[in-house]
């Protein structure tokens, strides 16, 4: 009860803040968020200067009331009514053509804005109170591990921001899927939480975006991305082990431990499900333990282990 009470406190005093202009980092379903009001520029703009992000990276839009998409975006298409319809409030933005009332700095010029409504009790209801959209990216400095709890995003970034509201870990573990529907295809930006097959079940055949472009569209496109500090490899068949501290990032338990100074193990059964929820917080205790290399074990690439291994080939600069 006194938890409920707490968290309920923290949600006005968050809500209060986004208001004001300020910044709060708060829970959702798949990573915490860094939000500001998606309609004050300047608080927007703060973003990008706390996470040090480059300015052509476009902020997703989280809202909590599917009229709010009438108004963010200039046209709502067939296909993304029943993605709606089938997975919100849930880990999947969707990015279709911006109306004029979304400021540039948000969408960092594109012609498109990205929006999704979290399934995050904490995350509906302070936008709920908040009474506005809040855009939020990962609330991880440019380029590092995102944050799968409050005490992530306070050790990276808790003196530069307003407050952080704790919602304890985030059930999904992984980003969100970014589809975008601007064109004619479906065009997949980056691997999430929504598996591809279970968007393609919905909407037909869903292109896969190249990785990378000069300008990319999507910056989890980017090469490295995601990283952890320590040099992190992924294990190929028989890779050449390098340095005396080496840690390991096991998808399953491993048959041998000793060789590792640390091993992390994403799920004691195999289940991806499992794996995506373990992912950034087992990268973040690997990379905190003063190592030298870290040798990841690649995951079966269906469903959610797509994503997984999307993350984890960034996090090794490998793709
Ligand atoms: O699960 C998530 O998506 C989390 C939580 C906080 O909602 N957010 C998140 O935001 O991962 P961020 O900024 O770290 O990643 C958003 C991705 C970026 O790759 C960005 O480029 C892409 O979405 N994106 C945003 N707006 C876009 C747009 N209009 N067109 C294409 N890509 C867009
Ligand atoms: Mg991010």
């Amino acid at each position: 009860m006194k938890q409920l009470l707490c968290r309920k406190e923290g949600i006005k005093k968050a809500a209060k803040i986004i208001k004001s202009g300020g910044l709060v980092a708060f829970p959702t379903e798949t990573v915490y968020g860094l939000g500001a009001d998606a309609f004050n520029p300047r608080a927007v703009a703060r973003i990008f200067e706390v996470k040090n992000r480059p300015r052509f990276d476009p902020i997703i839009v989280h809202i909590a009331d599917f009229s709010e998409t009438e108004r963010l975006w200039s046209y709502i298409d067939k296909r993304a009514e029943k993605l709606m319809e089938r997975f919100w409030p849930g880990p999947i933005t969707l990015a279709l053509p911006k109306s004029d009332i979304v400021p540039d700095i948000v969408t960092a010029g594109l012609s498109t804005v990205a929006v999704r409504m979290p399934s995050h009790p904490v995350a509906l209801n302070l936008i709920k109170e908040a009474g506005t959209p809040i855009a939020a990216p990962s609330a991880n400095p440019f380029g590092y591990l995102s944050p799968t709890s409050a005490e992530h995003v306070r050790e990276q970034l808790g003196d530069k921001i307003e407050f952080v509201l704790d919602g304890g870990r985030c059930p999904v573990g992984v980003e969100s899927t970014v589809l975008s529907l601007a064109g004619k295809k479906p065009l997949l930006l980056r691997p999430g939480g929504i598996a591809i097959e279970d968007i393609e079940n919905v909407i037909g055949k869903v292109e896969i975006a190249p990785p990378t472009s000069a300008r990319p569209q999507s910056p989890g496109q980017l090469p490295r991305h995601y990283s952890p500090r320590t040099h992190i490899k992924l294990l190929t068949g028989k890779s050449e082990r390098e340095g005396k501290k080496v840690g390991l990032f096991a998808f399953t338990p491993p048959s041998q431990k000793e060789d590792y100074e640390v091993v992390e193990v994403l799920s004691s059964t195999g289940d991806l499900v499992e794996a995506a929820a373990n992912l950034f917080s087992s990268l973040h205790r690997l990379d905190r333990a003063g190592l030298e290399v870290i040798y990841a074990e690649p995951v079966p690439e269906v469903g959610l282990g797509r994503a997984i291994m999307d993350r984890l080939r960034k996090a090794a600069g490998s793709s």
